[in-house]
């Protein structure tokens, strides 16, 4: 592998690491925290691996100022994290004063370490009192989350200038509200496309609202804050790419998970090619006069988060012979790829404990095509990236997860070949700083670069970690 301080990294890139609200904090119902949506759908018999909960997550909510020590020691540079709605303003609840004080408090750790906020106002959670009125089908939780946003804002807009509406609202609409695997287990695929656009809707109403909020931080003469989304983004590779079949599967893949995102966004339209292929879902349904163009409010960044990419086919029987016992052979069927089969050969890649091929040129490729493609895209941020395996403590009580150092540093590699090939991409978040509840395998995959023992919650940075802390210096040396 090339030295990876050789690439063209901007001086001002961002090494960072990445976590969410649901997933680290637990204390899910101290100080007038209320159920969000997945303390909800934890309870549901066979929701979560293990019946795992997020009740109590790896406490971050009380060893908070340990972790971001621990950050500082690592040397990164910004961390992002999210606000748990159901925290800051349960349902139509007043503010609860002692959810925000949490998150001042966070701020202000990570400010005096030198570490830069990277706040995310959604990332899974929604209170289930939001729920039971319908929650994301519901067009209203779009302005519920603006009064939301504005709250969070006025408490902490003074101090976090770094601001992303929503993370990979692809996951929480369609895997939420069509697919029932991701609270709140709904199987409904025209509830998941209204989802879909009221999230949409929500982002840019909440893109307009915070730019007026910092006007007056403006005029008082700081630094415009930076608004934008994160996205988790394929690359849909036909498998073969001679057989317009395949083709054809590829581009309802990337239809169904790019651009649908892309296009609302960054051209204020959904793409014409999707919009023919869910008609009977009723997605157009739910465009008011207006909507598209509050949704392309303009953006200062997007972040993109990617895992794996993905080889389609368009053909039932394309299961590879060598792996069609194993779970490898995986078949998928989205209503939204209409009646006919999208199925996801075996490259035999080598795979991480979530059954994703390890191939990080898909990254690459991804990341150039973007500019590509979309003529004002906004810089990029890799908000996400990473890696669970079946970690191991070792005699000498350190974890030396070669796979996972093996895939973060190939896919810093194919950021860096990005930036060489003329990507403007700013940063990069590894996922996740550290173990935690990843949601419906609850604590069964470890995605941590430090390890949590959940019996004491006692961290330690694994190998990964390491490596990662010593490529930050290097490059930072480098520059
Ligand atoms: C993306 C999500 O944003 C994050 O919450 C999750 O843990 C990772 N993917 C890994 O699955």
């Amino acid at each position: 592998m090339t030295d990876l301080t050789t690439y063209p990294w901007p001086a001002d890139f961002i090494w960072g690491s990445a976590t969410a609200a649901a997933q680290v904090e637990g204390a899910a119902h101290l100080d007038g925290r209320e159920d969000s949506i997945w303390d909800h759908f934890a309870q549901q018999q066979g929701a979560i691996t293990g019946g795992d909960t997020p009740e109590v997550a790896v406490d971050h909510y009380h060893r908070m100022p340990a972790d971001v020590q621990l950050m500082k020691q690592l040397g990164l540079g910004s961390y992002r994290f999210s606000t748990s709605w159901a925290r800051v303003k349960p349902g139509d609840r007043a503010v609860n004063p002692r959810g925000v004080d949490f998150y001042s408090r966070l701020v202000d750790e990570l400010l005096g370490a030198g570490i830069l906020p990277w706040l995310t106002l959604y990332h899974w959670d929604l209170p289930q009192a939001l729920e039971e009125k319908g929650g994301w089908a519901n067009r209203d939780t779009a302005l519920r989350f603006v009064d939301y946003a504005e709250v969070v804002y006025d408490a902490l807009g003074d101090r976090v200038d770094h601001w992303t509406t929503f993370n990979e609202p692809l996951c929480s609409a369609l895997i939420g509200y069509t697919s029932g695997e991701h609270a709140p287990g709904r199987l409904d695929p025209r509830a998941g496309l209204a989802a879909t656009h009221h999230q949409h809707l929500a982002h840019g109403l909440a893109v307009s609202r915070l730019r007026q909020l910092g006007a007056a931080k403006v005029r008082a003469g700081a630094q415009p804050d930076r608004i934008g989304i994160t996205l988790n983004l394929t690359t849909a590779i036909p498998n073969d790419p001679a057989d317009p079949v395949d083709v054809e599967a590829a581009r309802r893949i990337d239809a169904l998970w790019n651009r649908m995102y892309l296009d609302p966004l960054l051209r204020g339209a959904y793409p014409v090619d999707l919009l023919q292929h869910v008609r009977e879902y009723g997605l157009e349904d739910h465009i008011q006069p207006g909507d598209l163009a509050a949704i392309a409010a303009p953006i200062d960044f997007l972040g993109v988060n990617h895992y794996h990419d993905d080889n389609v086919s368009g053909h039932p029987e394309t299961v590879d012979v060598v792996t069609s016992v194993a779970p490898t052979a995986r078949e998928k069927r989205s209503p939204f790829v209409g009646s006919e089969y999208v199925t996801f050969p075996s490259r035999q890649l080598p795979r991480t404990a979530m059954d994703w091929e390890v191939h990080p040129d898909g990254l690459r490729r991804l990341l150039v095509r973007l500019g590509g493609e979309y003529s004002n895209l906004p810089p990029l941020y890799v908000t996400e990236n990473g890696a669970a395996y079946d970690d191991v403590v070792a005699p000498d009580g350190g974890v030396h997860d070669a796979e996972r150092t093996a895939y973060v540093l190939a896919h810093i590699d194919a950021v860096g070949q990005a930036i060489a090939e003329g990507a403007d991409v700013r940063g990069y978040f590894v996922w996740s700083l550290l173990d935690n509840f990843e949601w419906a395998w609850g604590y069964d995959k470890r995605f941590g670069i430090v390890r949590v023992d959940y019996q004491t919650q006692k961290r330690t940075v694994k190998d990964s970690g390491l490596a990662y802390a010593a490529l930050i210096e290097r490059v930072r040396a480098n520059i």
